[in-house]
């Protein structure tokens, strides 16, 4: 018998999937707006989630969302790229959903893959002590890649790793090649600085999202297999508030 706590959503698309998240979302904004005080999200990058900055912009636009008073973490950024570069993930967030909220870009953090290789540790070290000092995530988005890395924890990889800088899986370099860097393997870079898996885990509530018929073995091995560190989205299990929002394609082996 499976001990995971992970709670499955499952959608016809994932158009529809979205909207309940992105209305929790809106919900937590506002109670803590009429409270005076900040939102702190935990934010992701990929191809998944942008249907889901889609739809926080249309409630921007056509519901009146204000994001002024959010606070963003991302999960990772790519070691190398500069934020003004096109593939940054820093790039990737004000084009798909900074770019058209309200949001103070002041408080939105993205890790900084520019620091120089002696300094990443302080980095790292500061951008987890940022997220305690801002009173801790309140919602983590996650996307989850085909070898079950979340942020960019790739296997193996234990349940307690902090924010701190990683080499990227194989699987993961061929797999953002294809999809954000023109099939050009040679220009993706191979390192990146993630939030851990401690971290990630340390958030009041985690929504992983994850869509399409290439993600069902991984969130199949996430949910039922005893968590374990080939599979870090796994580790998962053992957060007492997970939801897991899929479409039917990935939901397809559960
Ligand atoms: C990158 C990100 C992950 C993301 C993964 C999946 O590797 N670092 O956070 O989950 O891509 O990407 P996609 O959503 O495009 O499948």
């Amino acid at each position: 018998m499976s001990t995971s706590n992970i709670v499955t959503k499952v959608s016809d698309t994932k158009e529809e999937a979205v909207k309940a998240v992105a209305a929790e979302i809106a919900a937590l904004i506002r109670a803590r707006a009429a409270e005076g005080k900040e939102a702190v999200l935990g934010l992701a990058t990929g191809s998944t989630p942008v249907v889901l900055y889609k739809e926080l912009i249309r409630l921007h636009k056509e519901e009146g969302l204000s994001f002024k008073n959010v606070t963003s973490f991302n999960l990772d950024e790519y070691y190398g790229l500069p934020g003004t570069h096109d593939q940054s993930y820093r790039y990737f967030m004000n084009t798909e959903l900074f770019d058209h909220v309200d949001i103070d870009k002041a408080k939105t953090h993205v890790p900084d893959g520019t620091v120089p290789a002696d300094k990443v540790a302080e980095m790292c070290e500061k951008y987890d002590a940022d997220i305690k000092a801002a009173g801790g995530i309140d919602i983590q988005i996650l996307g989850i890649g085909r070898t079950g890395h979340i942020g960019f924890n790739e296997p193996p990889c234990g349940p307690d790793t902090r924010t701190h800088q990683v080499t990227l899986d194989e699987i993961t370099i061929k797999d953002n090649a294809r999809l954000f860097f023109h099939d050009k393997i040679e220009e993706v870079p191979t390192s990146a600085v993630t939030m851990g898996v401690g971290t990630i885990l340390e958030s009041k509530k985690i929504v992983l999202l994850a869509w399409g018929d290439n993600k069902a073995d991984i969130i199949y091995r996430s949910v039922c297999e005893a968590p374990n560190e080939n599979c870090p989205a796994s580790w998962l299990q053992n957060h007492p508030n997970c939801v897991f929002v899929l479409d039917k394609a990935a939901a397809a082996k559960l």
